[in-house]
């Protein structure tokens, strides 16, 4: 069997997207059936939509909050983070970064990682910017918040024209410039800057490896690409474990 990890001491970042949690029953934003099919970026995922009209930019997160909650991980959640206990029992290391803001990586065990683009269980005031876990389905909103400052809450999400949280970006240079493997799951490849990550890695002469359900916009970057859904994939080819030890409880 041809492992993408193929030993526990190897260095290994993985990055996701939206079709990690696909067979979770999470909507992806692109192609049939995506978000993007029914709701317009420039008017719920900006600070310019924000500032015209946090009502419905409320209302499309407060929908995907309640669907985030209402979702289990799935098998390739749980492979992705027994790949993390088996590197760190193993003498590798391991990084996630995930543009996923459903929280299900971290539902699932996985550890040392970064959510590039927020979470949807977390808000952040605009006043007094105080960022906390707030898994709260309001109804009335935009919620205000509880302080002096007398602010307004917004999701905490990294909306389009925004940057990333300070650090992030650093951080996960970091572990790409340390680690021998990348590999990339469930993503299109064209948001920026995770898009770039792959050219990035492999510029540095890093292994990368691509799993996706199609060809993502840039699939020629990879030395190897494996397509199937996630879920399916991932616990029989990501590495060598027990057959049945990580595609359920962990
Ligand atoms: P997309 O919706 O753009 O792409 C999802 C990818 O996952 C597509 O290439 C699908 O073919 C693939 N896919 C679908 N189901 C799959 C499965 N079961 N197994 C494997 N692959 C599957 O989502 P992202 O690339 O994550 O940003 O989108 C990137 C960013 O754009 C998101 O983080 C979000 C969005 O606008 C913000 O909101 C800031």
């Amino acid at each position: 069997m041809d492992w993408i990890v193929d030993r526990p001491d190897r260095s290994v970042v993985v990055m996701t997207g939206a079709g990690i949690s696909a067979e979770s029953g999470i909507q992806t934003f692109r192609g049939a059936g995506g978000l993007w099919r029914n709701y317009r970026i420039e008017e719920v995922a900006s600070p310019v939509a924000f500032g015209r009209d946090p009502k419905l930019v409320w209302e499309f997160y407060l929908m995907r909050r309640k669907q985030a909650l209402s979702c289990e991980p799935n098998p390739a959640h749980f492979a992705i983070a027994a790949l993390e206990d088996w590197l760190e029992s193993g003498g590798g290391s391991f990084f996630l970064v995930t543009q996923n803001v459903d929280g299900l990586h971290l539902r699932a065990g996985s550890r040392n990682m970064v959510e590039m683009h927020g979470s949807l269980l977390f808000s952040r005031c605009t006043a007094c910017h105080q960022v906390f876990r707030d898994e709260t389905v309001y109804e009335d909103y935009p919620p205000h918040h509880d302080c002096p400052a007398g602010g307004i809450l917004r999701p905490h999400i990294v909306w389009f024209g925004e940057s990333l949280f300070p650090g992030d970006l650093e951080r996960i240079e970091t572990e790409l410039n340390r680690c021998e493997l990348f590999i990339v799951a469930g993503t299109s490849g064209v948001v920026y800057p995770a898009a770039g990550l792959a050219a990035h890695a492999r510029a540095m002469g890093k292994e990368v490896v691509c799993v996706n359900l199609e060809p993502p916009a840039n699939v020629d970057l990879f030395d190897r690409y494996v397509e199937g859904k996630a879920g399916e994939m991932l616990p029989h080819i990501l590495f060598p474990a027990e057959e049945g030890t990580h595609d359920s409880e962990g």
